[in-house]
């Protein structure tokens, strides 16, 4: 039977009860964040565990997460799977009150979840078999604080199961002034003449985890020119290549925007430097 972590124990998922009077549940009031694993090494732990305490930080829950506790509660975690490729979810919420009020106050202790589940292991770095995404775009109708990795993903929701409904993987949102903001669970890269452009960080976007780690695997390898800037739905459309990174997916080429399919409709070729550059340092921040 799957074991679960919750408030410091390790229950079976049947056994792990919250309360309905959880601000998670009620309120979609905490954080989140998913840790990928292959061969029982968490990727990013640090950066995860750094972008969950400042989340906690900013929306005031009062949790600290320790790099020591969650190796050890992730290895616990990840040792029931005879898979080399899981992840694990973790969620603090602000825990259960004894009245639902949108104030929240200091007395309530928090409630600590995680979980582990499978995920697809990383791709063979060859463009002719990687797994090709195919989008849709549309307009970003999430909130202003989309850095916050907040469990309130309502926003989120209704924008994926768009891409559901087209029969698509994903979708690329974009602002009111024509921007790329992110995907509805991913980053996003648009490579153009070689040059490789990504949103830079601000309120409309998560500080994604393979992100910065793919930024700093290129940077390490060097001869990339890559830029954080804005850029424009028409950007989009013209790019020689897409890319959408998330800590699931690692670095996912996109073969297909809307109507248009990119290049020969296969992962490209800055793809493959790219998703090497990352297996080569993924494991180093
Ligand atoms: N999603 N942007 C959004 C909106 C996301 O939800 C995610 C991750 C990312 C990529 O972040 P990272 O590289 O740290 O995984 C960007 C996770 C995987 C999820 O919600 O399941």
């Amino acid at each position: 039977m799957t074991k679960v972590f919750l408030n410091g124990k390790f229950v079976n998922k049947e056994d792990a009860l919250i309360s309905p009077m959880d601000r998670g549940f009620l309120f979609g009031d905490g954080i989140y964040e998913v840790i990928p694993c292959q061969n029982g090494r968490p990727i990013g732990l640090g950066l995860h565990l750094a972008r969950m305490n400042d989340g906690l930080k900013e929306i005031e829950i009062n949790y600290i997460a320790t790099a020591d506790e969650w190796l050890k509660n992730i290895e616990q975690l990840i040792s029931q799977f005879s898979s080399t490729s899981v992840a694990v979810y973790i969620h603090i919420s602000r825990g259960a009150d004894s009245k639902r009020s949108h104030a929240y106050s200091n007395n309530v202790t928090p409630t600590v979840f995680a979980y582990g589940f499978e995920i697809v292991p990383s791709q063979t770095v060859d463009r002719n078999q990687a797994k090709g995404f195919k989008v849709i775009t549309t307009q970003d109708l999430r909130w202003q604080r989309c850095h916050i990795k907040s469990t309130s993903l309502l926003g989120a929701v209704m924008h994926f199961q768009q891409a559901q409904d087209a029969q698509k993987d994903e979708v690329i949102l974009y602002n009111d002034a024509g921007h790329i903001t992110e995907a509805a669970t991913c980053n996003v890269f648009v490579i153009k003449d070689g040059i490789i452009m990504t949103p830079k960080l601000g309120n409309h976007l998560l500080s994604g985890i393979t992100r910065k780690i793919l930024l700093s695997s290129l940077a390490k390898v060097g001869g990339f020119s890559v830029l954080e800037q804005d850029i424009t739905l028409a950007q989009l459309e013209d790019a020689d290549e897409v890319w959408l990174t998330s800590s699931t997916k690692e670095v996912g080429a996109v073969v297909k925007i809307d109507e248009k399919t990119l290049g020969d409709g296969k992962a490209g070729p800055m793809w493959e430097r790219a998703q090497t550059a990352f297996n080569r340092y993924k494991f180093s921040l």
